[in-house]
């Protein structure tokens, strides 16, 4: 029998979320701006460790899904999606660029490299890219005085029918904690590209979920949100739950007690001992250790759900165990259910804060041994 741990992912969760999203937008549009933005769903690193096949599913009514592998882009293709597809970070040599022709995909064009790549292509039809900006992330994107010129180079590629369109497109630093710092970066964005043609993408999830940020984009072309972790039931904002902002969790990562034991007053529990007994305890051993994903870093009193009652983690997680408190479930057995996140446990991002993380590193990282399984 294989080790009773699981990550179940919710398609109905996915699909609700996406259509929260939605809805939000919809209600943030106005007579200047009566149609919502198209939605990118963000389902890069395998759908921020949902897999790919229940997010293409789940997302279905997404305008377009955005990712960075080139793999995970021909996948999505192969699993039937038919929408844009677009490579957040664009393509990474010469030989991509038969590929996105291939497989129809649209491209970030973050670098003179990759305009230079553009330059040299040989291709059957004409791509679709969006030329992104540096507003202040300072990752990937043209500064503020090359714009104007890589703009201009790709304008030129569309003239040589290398280019369909040429799109804007930038990311923010800071939409989850500082909406000053966000404007002022909106507002390079906005002198930067003015009076330059073609659909723009700007607003990750945080920005998304920022009551009409969006509609305030002086611009009135066509506009391209890109969110993700909140499509996955996890809060981009540190002070609003996701549940408190209408999101489901999509993935339920679940075990069971392997051991149950009675522990004496002052004794140890773990590696290092780093959780001693105060008076006679109830302690549980779940199935469930770093090696399938949960963070080592997450310590004693880090929420945990057993046959239903919320309780605490104690003592250091090992690779392939973690212990419990099951004072306040007395009942347990092993066998008992336990949900270390998702639904009917604590949030992603309730473990995430335990283990000073977030919860978009959690989702990422579980471990390829845990089963997934689907449901609709
Ligand atoms: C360019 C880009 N757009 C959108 C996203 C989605 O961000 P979030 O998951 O915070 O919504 C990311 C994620 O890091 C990104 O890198």
């Amino acid at each position: 029998m294989p080790r009773p741990i699981s990550a179940t992912v919710a398609v109905s969760s996915l699909s609700h979320n996406l259509q929260r999203v939605a809805t939000g937008l919809q209600q943030s549009c106005s007579t200047a701006r009566p149609r919502r933005p198209n939605i990118w769903a963000v389902i890069k690193a395998n759908a921020y460790g949902h897999e790919l096949e229940p997010a293409v599913r789940g997302f279905g009514q997404a305008d377009g899904l955005a990712m960075l592998d080139l793999n995970e882009a021909v996948r999505c293709r192969e699993l039937g999606w038919d929408k844009p597809i677009m490579l957040l970070e664009g393509f990474f040599e010469p030989a991509d660029i038969a590929i996105l022709d291939e497989y129809r995909l649209t491209t970030a064009l973050h670098s003179q490299e990759q305009l230079d790549m553009l330059t040299l292509a040989k291709l059957a039809r004409p791509l679709n890219a969006f030329v992104k900006l540096n507003v202040g992330m300072n990752r990937l994107g043209f500064s503020e005085q090359a714009y104007p010129a890589a703009y201009q180079q790709a304008r030129q590629l569309c003239q040589q029918g290398k280019l369909a369109w040429a799109g804007k497109m930038s990311h923010f630093a800071r939409a989850d904690d500082d909406a000053v710092t966000t404007r002022a970066q909106l507002d390079i964005f906005e002198r930067c590209t003015q009076g330059l043609q073609g659909p723009i993408s700007v607003c990750n999830s945080a920005a998304t979920l920022t009551p009409g940020l969006w509609a305030t984009v002086a611009s009135n072309e066509e506009q391209w949100v890109r969110p993700g972790i909140c499509l996955y039931g996890s809060s981009p904002f540190v002070d609003q739950t996701a549940a408190s902002l209408d999101f489901r969790p999509a993935m339920t990562l679940a075990s069971k007690l392997i051991s149950v034991r009675d522990i004496a007053p002052g004794a140890g529990v773990g590696y290092g001992h780093t959780f001693t007994t105060a008076e006679r305890m109830c302690i549980g051993i779940v199935a469930c250790g770093y090696a399938d994903g949960y963070p080592r870093h997450a310590g004693t009193g880090t929420p945990i759900v057993v046959d239903g009652v919320r309780t605490r983690l104690v003592g250091r997680v090992s690779m392939d165990m973690l212990a419990v408190d099951l004072t306040p479930v007395p009942q347990a057995t092993v066998g008992s259910p336990v949900v270390l996140w998702g639904e009917g446990g604590p949030s992603v991002d309730e473990v995430a804060q335990s283990a000073a993380t977030i919860g978009y590193e959690l989702l990422c990282a579980i471990a390829p041994r845990v089963p997934r399984k689907v449901i609709d």
